[in-house]
Parts: structure tokens; C-alpha cells; sequence
């Protein structure tokens, strides 16, 4: 019996439902039958030995990992869960050194935790949601010493995908751990050769968001151990995630995580090989004319608007009214993430759109990112921590950030927690659409 199973024949069945939820399987949405909770037979997330186990196991044996637990609260949990785990495994607050396109639940995991976020600055910085660290950057981080672990995003939201095997390398020449956020790349798993996903790159820790890519509830989530990362690593991690997580997860998350795992150990990968190979035909029409794509990802295309003469919320519209949705868009680009369950006319409608689009001058747009490093008069975890109040971005020059102050969908922050604003950096926020900044209370402070 697996999860999906049991709820349907539980739904099927004629047992009264006198424990929650309180719609006792009545189909007012739709899906209420097959949601229940731990009744017996159901297992229990954070203390699975059934049929989550089973599940669990079955997903851990599609990635290749040591374990893989499913998070029915995104890779948000699954971030906060691989920091309370590291806290834990190291016996004291950790040194982690992080590229600042980190997820906000990077912050909010290093605030929980009071882990020492030691922030990697790249060479080259291109906008809020991309900054392109390369293992040299890595490599001079890892030179200020003592430090626990490296955090990177990759893929990041535009697609860019960072050298993870190079990178975990030096981590481990440096006694340090790789996690990687890979909430944008579950799929890379089964994407074919070269091998993209960070588990069979190195990394020792890995957070996929499987709802973003693979057919998953919206919150379904994994969180990876590797089988070369320290195995004591495996029985700390769900008590981590207990710690942080609803004593309630959505069994419909869950039964779309165990859906998942069985199409993985069935057509899935092939669908998905295929559709790279589809997607990977649109990216060369539009490298035919001209249209650059921004992303390295074989699912996912960022289209460089404004080097073809659009801001990227105008493309939006544009392709709203071809009956496109985007996945995200701002000044520059647009973002569109494809799966095997796109239709062959989806693919059609979007191919026609790139094969008509006019080609007009590119607009120059300001890069829009700090290049001047922001001093940190406070950790994370005391900033968080504090009391604090909004105010325009223009006049918290001086002060200390207490939120991090985010603009766009990818919740990349400009400015982190315990950070004295400068002029630049508001102005930064200005140009990126943050028009208010919380910042530490002054009284707080003393
Ligand atoms: C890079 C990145 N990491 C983590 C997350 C959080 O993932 P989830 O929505 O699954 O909690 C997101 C969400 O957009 C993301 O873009």
C-alpha cells in the first residue's frame, strides 16, 4: 500500500470520519476525500516508519541520495530545516558562507538559528536575482577560514547555474559543507547527460522545491543528504524539520509527493528528457533571431527583452494577450518555466509568438546592484530579532535593516538584516521597486 492508495481507498471506503479536518471528506473544493490526517495506517510524517517511509525511501532511490524527506511547507522548511540540522550537527552556531541571492528563508533560517552568514560578493553582479558566483569567489570566501558550510542558490531564478562540482571540491578541500538551494532545479535530476543536479555534483545537502518542476501539489518539497556527507547527518534531519515544521502536513501534499516518486521510477525522466529536447528547439529559434536567453536551465527560458527593445513587464503583457502567463518578469526579462505536462500547442503558441515578435534597438538599462559591500553592525538573528519600523527607502539612509527588504517574487533581499543602509543602497532599493525599508527601532538599540 502506498499514499495515494491508502487516502483512496480511504475515500472509497464507508468509515465515518469522526477526527480532523473538519470537512470530514465532503467534496466542497474537490479534493477533500483523499485528505485526512494521522489516523491509522496513514504513518506520521515527522515520525514515519509506514507508508511515508516507503515513499521517502522510493524518492531517495530516484535522486540517488542517502535520504530525501518531503517538506509539505516548500524548500523553505527544508532551508530553515538543513540550518537547524548543521546548528545541531556542529554543536554551536555555524559560519555560512552564502551568495546574496540567497531565498529569504536562508535569512529567516540563519535568524532562527544564529548562524553567521558570511555573504560571498562576486566579480560580476548583474541584477537582484542573479549574481553569477563562480568558484574563484567561492575560493576567496573560504580563504577568511573557519568556515562551516558554503550556500548557494543554483539555478538561480533566471536560470544561471553555478559550478556546483568545482565548488564542492573546494568545500571539501576546506573541510566545509555544500548546500545547495535547488529549489528551481528538482527536474535536473532526470534532465540526462551532463549530469546537472547538485546531489551527483557534490553537494551534501540539497533543498528541491519538486512543486516548481516535477507534478507536484504546490508546497511539496524535498530535502536531500548525500551519500558522501557525514551520515549522522540522515537521523538529525527530521527531527530538525519536526522542530520547525506543522505537526499537521497537507496529506495531499504528500500523496502528490508519493504520486511523484512512482512516475519517477516510471515514464517521467523520458517525458522530461523529451521536453528538454523540445524546449531546447525554442531556445535555437530564438538564438536565430537574435533573442538572447538568459538561462542555462534545459526547462526554463529567461528572454532578454530589453536587449530586443522591450521592458520585460511589457513582454509579459504581450504574451498575456497571446494567452501566455509568465513566470515572472521585471524590467529586463521574463522568465518562463516549461514541463512535460505543457501541450504540444503551448509549445506551438509560444514558438509562433518568438517567431513574430519584432525586433526593435535595445534599451540600456542600469545594472542596479551594489558595488560597494554593506557593513553588518548587528547578526542577523539581532536585527531579526528587534523591534523595528518601516520607512521610505530614501529615509533610512544610516539606519540599521531589520527585515530583509525584498522587491521581487524570488525574495532576494537588497539589503539583510543587521545592516547599516547607505545611500547607494537605497537608491539601489528605489531602482528596484522597494519603496520601504523596516529597519531596527532606535530605542531597541540601546
Ligand atoms: C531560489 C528559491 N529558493 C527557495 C524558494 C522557496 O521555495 P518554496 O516556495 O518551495 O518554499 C524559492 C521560492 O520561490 C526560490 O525561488
Amino acid at each position: 500500500m502506498d499514499i495515494i492508495g491508502f487516502a483512496g481507498r480511504y475515500a472509497r471506503s464507508d468509515i465515518t470520519r469522526f477526527h480532523m479536518p473538519g470537512h470530514k471528506g465532503t467534496p466542497l473544493v474537490g479534493a477533500e476525500p483523499l485528505d485526512i490526517t494521522e489516523i491509522s495506517g496513514a504513518d506520521s510524517l515527522y515520525a514515519a516508519e509506514g507508508i511515508i517511509a516507503e515513499s521517502e525511501r522510493k524518492t531517495s532511490a530516484a535522486f540517488g541520495s542517502a535520504r530525501s524527506l518531503y517538506s509539505a511547507e516548500g524548500s523553505s522548511l527544508s532551508i530553515k530545516s538543513a540550518l537547524l540540522m548543521l546548528r545541531i550537527f556542529f554543536g554551536r552556531k555555524i559560519r555560512i558562507a552564502a551568495a546574496r541571492n540567497c531565498h529569504r528563508a536562508f535569512i529567516d533560517g540563519c535568524a532562527l538559528t544564529g548562524a553567521e552568514a558570511v555573504w560571498i560578493y562576486p566579480q560580476k553582479r548583474e541584477s537582484l536575482c542573479t549574481v553569477g558566483i563562480t568558484p574563484s569567489d567561492v575560493g576567496k570566501t573560504l580563504e577568511l577560514g573557519d568556515i562551516d558550510c558554503v550556500y548557494i542558490t543554483s539555478p538561480d531564478y533566471y536560470g544561471s547555474i553555478a559550478d556546483i562540482s568545482r565548488i564542492a571540491r573546494q568545500c571539501h578541500q576546506k573541510n566545509a559543507l555544500l548546500i545547495v538551494d535547488n529549489a528551481h532545479g528538482a527536474y535536473l535530476a532526470f534532465a540526462g547527460e551532463p549530469a546537472m543536479h547538485p546531489l551527483a555534483l557534490g553537494a551534501d545537502i540539497v533543498c528541491d522545491s519538486a512543486h516548481k518542476t516535477l507534478p507536484v501539489y504546490t508546497g511539496g518539497a524535498y530535502l536531500h543528504i548525500s551519500a558522501d556527507a557525514p551520515s549522522e547527518l540522515c537521523s538529525l534531519a527530521k527531527p530538525a524539520m519536526a522542530m520547525l515544521g506543522s505537526t499537521s502536513p497537507s496529506y495531499l501534499i504528500l500523496a502528490s509527493l508519493d504520486n511523484c516518486a512512482k512516475l519517477l521510477h516510471g515514464s517521467l525522466p523520458d517525458e522530461i528528457k523529451r521536453a528538454c529536447r523540445r524546449v531546447c528547439g525554442i531556445k535555437k529559434l530564438m538564438s536565430e533571431r537574435g533573442i538572447p536567453d538568459l538561462s542555462a536551465e534545459p526547462l526554463k527560458i529567461t528572454i532578454d527583452c530589453a536587449a530586443v527593445g522591450y521592458y520585460g513587464y511589457e513582454f509579459a503583457d504581450m504574451l498575456r494577450k497571446s494567452k501566455m502567463e509568465c513566470e515572472y518578469s521585471d524590467k529586463r526579462a521574463v522568465v518562463l518555466m516549461l514541463s512535460p505536462y505543457n501541450t504540444q500547442r503551448d509549445f506551438a503558441r509560444l514558438e509562433e509568438f518568438l517567431q513574430n515578435v519584432k525586433i526593435k534597438d535595445a534599451i540600456r538599462l542600469t545594472a542596479g546592484v551594489l558595488n560597494t559591500p554593506l557593513r553588518a553592525v548587528l547578526s542577523i538573528r539581532q536585527a531579526s530579532l528587534s523591534a523595528c519600523e518601516l520607512l521610505p527607502a530614501a529615509d533610512s539612509v544610516g539606519r540599521i535593516c531589520a527585515r530583509p527588504a525584498l522587491n521581487c517574487q524570488p525574495s532576494v533581499a537588497a539589503v539583510m538584516p543587521g545592516e547599516m543602509i547607505t545611500r547607494e543602497c537605497a537608491e539601489i532599493c528605489a531602482e528596484n521597486g522597494i519603496d520601504s525599508i523596516a529597519v531596527v527601532k532606535e530605542q531597541q538599540r540601546r
